[in-house]
């Protein structure tokens, strides 16, 4: 029998291809035009399972895409690992900023990744990563090494907020009884600095609509006499952050969590090139919250962005008109102590407070989800630590992100359990942005990972 590194290298071509193949299907869920291909994505999924010999592989059916689940139970009296990893992707506008098809995987070398990367929507968000645990898992079956009971819960729905696996986790606590969750959707800090995300943050995502007159009206005529509301809507925005980039809304900070000077020593910690970001990113400086560092502003304080911002006239040339509407699309990442379930109704006071009664305002909450923390302590990412020593060589960073994984809170308020977020990703893999891609180094040493954690859990485990 061949050690997971021969293992690798002797299947390498065809670890790839799997991959490859996955990545040509353009499952966006936020788009129903591809709902057909949404759905052969999660049979992918489906006969994968099935070939790597999980048992009762199904499709369950859901009000919106489906969840692939399968599992390998050996014994009851085995703990039971709950893979989570998610088969949709983000739309890919804009089109033309990508370099090759997005649905059509090629192998480029990068500064980053001089062995090469992978790029395809879904690369490293999430098909690449969550696929290295179905390889992994496959390896261990193969070779009668998976000492421990696994699950697989793999959805369609992520990228728009997880609405079905919301109402499928609530209906089924008992068939997902899991003792931790394993989630490779997050990053490290560099290919030679391995981490463990141990903080989410949480979102509460609006939209807002402005109206101004019921129609739009000639700009000469009704010009400076009407309320504008784009003119309306960026003023407002404006006002929804101080000089010193502080958010304005009342209440908002009122439960944040603030970070001790250890816990923030801690965070300077990380590896981090101020100028090398700017670089990076073609900027002649950051900007950010007055009182905080790059690395705490992106990670563990609050955000307010604006995701979108439309109204009136965009076409070519000039047409002279007052819209009767503006639109915007407004994230605010949370903390821990801030609840997704308040923060909208703060927003939408505020904001309608700051509106002049020449216009009408409107707020719909979208979607949201609460922060979440993983403590170092706990076993199952002291496994995942191991897992990572044995893989690189060296101990994992404990990282908090400033991305959200809504479902993960969830699962442990619905299941009970804590999730491990073991990703492999980079923060330069342009996730969400064109021309998404993921190392081949990133998704081989993923897979070795994976396949050391099971046993260094088991050990955990049994020592608790
Ligand atoms: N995998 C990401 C989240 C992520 C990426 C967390 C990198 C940490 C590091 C996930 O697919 C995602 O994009 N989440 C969304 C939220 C969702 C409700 C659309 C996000 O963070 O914007
Ligand atoms: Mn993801
Ligand atoms: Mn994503």
């Amino acid at each position: 029998m061949k050690n997971i590194n021969g293992y690798l290298q002797e299947n390498r071509q065809k670890l790839l291809d799997e991959l490859f193949d996955l990545l040509k299907i353009p499952s966006v869920s936020a788009d129903p035009i591809y709902a057909e291909d949404v759905a052969n994505a999660a049979n992918f999924i489906k006969n994968q399972l099935v070939k790597i010999g999980l048992d009762n592989v199904s499709i369950e059916e859901t009000p919106g895409y489906p969840i692939v689940y399968a599992e390998k139970i050996f014994d009851k009296n085995l703990p039971t690992v709950l893979i989570y990893g998610h088969y949709d992707v983000q739309p890919v506008d804009p089109i033309e900023l990508w370099h090759s098809d997005p649905f059509d995987p090629v192998i480029k070398k990068t500064d980053i990744h001089p062995e090469g990367a992978i790029f395809a929507r879904g690369a490293a968000d999430d098909k690449g990563q969550m696929f290295m645990h179905v390889k992994a898992v496959e390896y261990l079956l193969k070779n009668d090494q998976l000492p421990v009971n696994v699950k697989f819960m793999i959805e369609g729905e992520e990228e728009v907020g997880s609405p079905s696996l919301a109402w499928y986790v609530k209906r089924n606590h008992d068939k997902l009884k899991n003792d931790v969750i394993i989630i490779s959707d997050t990053g490290m800090v560099a290919n030679d600095v391995p981490a463990i995300t141990t903080g989410l943050r949480g979102l509460s995502f609006v939209e807002v609509c402005v109206t101004g007159p019921n129609r739009d009206l000639h700009s000469g005529l009704y010009g400076g006499a009407v309320a504008n509301p784009i003119n309306i809507l960026t003023k407002m925005i404006a006002q929804l952050t101080d000089v010193n980039n502080h958010i304005t809304i009342p209440k908002f900070y009122d439960n944040v969590k603030e970070l001790s000077p250890e816990e923030r020593a801690e965070i300077a910690k990380t590896p981090f090139d101020l100028d090398t970001y700017k670089k990076a990113l073609d900027i002649a400086d950051v900007y950010g919250e007055k009182g905080y560092t790059t690395l705490e502003r992106q990670s563990i304080r609050p955000t307010l962005d604006v995701n979108g911002i439309w109204g009136g006239y965009t076409g070519e040339g000039a047409k002279t008109v007052i819209p009767s509407k503006a639109y915007a699309k407004i994230s605010m990442r949370l903390v821990p102590g801030q609840d997704p379930d308040a923060i909208p109704g703060m927003f939408e006071a505020y904001f309608k407070s700051i509106a002049p009664k020449a216009v009408k305002v409107e707020v719909k909450n979208l979607h949201g989800g609460h922060p979440y923390v993983t403590p170092t302590n706990h076993i199952g990412y002291k496994a995942a630590a191991k897992a990572m020593h044995k893989a690189f060589g060296k101990n994992p960073l404990p990282i908090y992100s400033g991305g959200s994984i809504p479902i993960v809170p969830l699962f442990e308020k619905e299941l009970g359990t804590k999730s491990v977020l073991m990703g492999f990703g980079l923060n330069s893999d342009a996730i969400h942005s064109p021309n998404e891609h993921y190392g081949v180094f990133n998704y081989f040493k993923g897979i070795e990972t994976l396949s050391y954690f099971y046993d260094f859990y088991k050990n955990e485990f049994n020592q608790k």
